[in-house]
């Protein structure tokens, strides 16, 4: 007889303090009920990644995605404005704009010729005319609330309630530990996408682990970390792991990850960003079932001229030989967790802070969901 979800939900003890504490259940990661709660809440209900600021240059410009299982559109419109909408045509439902990115004068839906302008309001329905009770201005693409945090565009699928938080409270300490570090600097140069067989959970946690993985499984990157020096800070809904960057063995990792410190951040639920000198990338970890994930890695860079696009290059191949180790454990710990023979792990103290935190987080927003 399967556990009900509320029974799910509570067999995770989110009271305990670290050096009690045990991993979420492993059903979490596998069970149904969980992702489609998962979606409703946890992201449904926060604020989330929905673009870079760089796609939209100009009026027009268009980023399409989809969020909590919502399709999603943003646009800039002609006064210039960043909006967000639902990216479902008010007649018979069909994605309006069909592309992942680009510029259009209007948003025209491809099915029966619908158009509504950059602003979103319903501007032109061909064959009309004779349809009662039918009011152009209600039925307009509806609006999703929009904010803008340094280089990027965040969305919030639910309405928000009068007491919801903005994005500047969701991300709190982050906004001004931000400020000073000056990625405004920083330009896209690249973006790569990866999709695995494995929970999107399970790649949270292995970025949260404090390096535990490091010396295991990334022997070139850990030829650069001083992995015992690895520091691990939890804010109310980020961590921060950060590594002195030493001189190492590996040349080729060398060359591309100087500078003094590497920060890690992980901004809850599956937004991190990874800053090395003159170099940062971020990966956005999208659910596409309970065992399938995409995580798509944005590459930036100081210099992003013609000169340095050999050594951004190869900077973007290590990343990505390091995105591969991790991509083998992620499936690999995706079957374990469906096993008879696992439920739970414990946490290492000195290492695992951050998937604490994370685990934490989920179950409040879970448990939020089952009111
Ligand atoms: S569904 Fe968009 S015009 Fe009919
Ligand atoms: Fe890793």
């Amino acid at each position: 007889m399967p556990d009900s979800l509320n029974q799910l939900i509570d067999s995770y003890d989110s009271t305990l303090p670290l050096e009690q504490a045990s991993t979420i259940p492993a059903s979490w990661y596998t069970d149904k009920r969980i992702f489609a709660l998962e979606q409703e809440t946890v992201f449904g209900r926060s604020w989330h990644f929905a673009a870079r600021i760089d796609q939209l240059t100009n009026a027009g410009d268009y980023v399409t995605t989809e969020i909590a299982g919502e399709p999603v559109v943003v646009v800039r419109g002609s006064d210039h404005q960043i909006r967000g909408f639902f990216n479902a045509c008010r007649h018979h439902a069909a994605a309006v704009m069909t592309q992942p990115a680009g510029n259009a004068p209007q948003m025209r839906c491809p099915y029966h010729g619908w158009t509504y302008s950059l602003e979103g309001e319903l501007k032109g329905t061909p064959d009309f005319n004779d349809v009662c009770n039918f009011n152009r201005a209600e039925n307009g693409l509806l609006p999703i609330e929009t904010a803008l945090w340094e280089q990027w565009v965040f969305v919030r699928i639910e309405k928000a309630s009068d007491d919801a938080i903005t994005l500047e409270q969701f991300l709190g300490d982050l906004v001004d530990r931000f400020r000073t570090l000056n990625i405004s600097n920083l330009h896209w140069f690249e973006r790569r996408t990866y999709t695995l067989n494995c929970n999107w959970k399970v790649f949270v946690d292995n970025y949260l682990d404090g390096g535990y993985h490091v010396p295991h499984l990334h022997k070139g990157l850990d030829s650069v970390l001083d992995y015992s020096e690895y520091t691990i800070e939890n804010g109310e809904r980020f961590c921060l792991q950060s590594s002195p960057i030493v001189s190492g063995d590996d040349q080729e990792v060398g060359s591309v990850r100087s500078g003094q410190r590497a920060f890690y951040y992980w901004l809850y639920p599956n937004f991190m960003i990874n800053l090395y000198e003159g170099v940062m990338d971020t990966n956005l970890v999208r659910p596409i079932t309970v065992d399938r994930t995409q995580v798509i890695f944005d590459f930036y860079f100081t210099d992003v001229s013609d000169t340095a696009r050999e050594h951004n290059r190869a900077s973007v191949e290590i990343g990505d030989r390091i995105q591969k180790e991790d991509l083998d454990i992620c499936e690999s710990v995706q079957r374990g967790l469906s096993s008879r023979a696992y439920h739970a792990g414990r946490l290492s103290v000195r290492r695992e802070a951050g998937e604490h935190l994370f685990h934490r987080l989920l179950h409040a927003g879970l448990a939020g969901g089952l009111k």
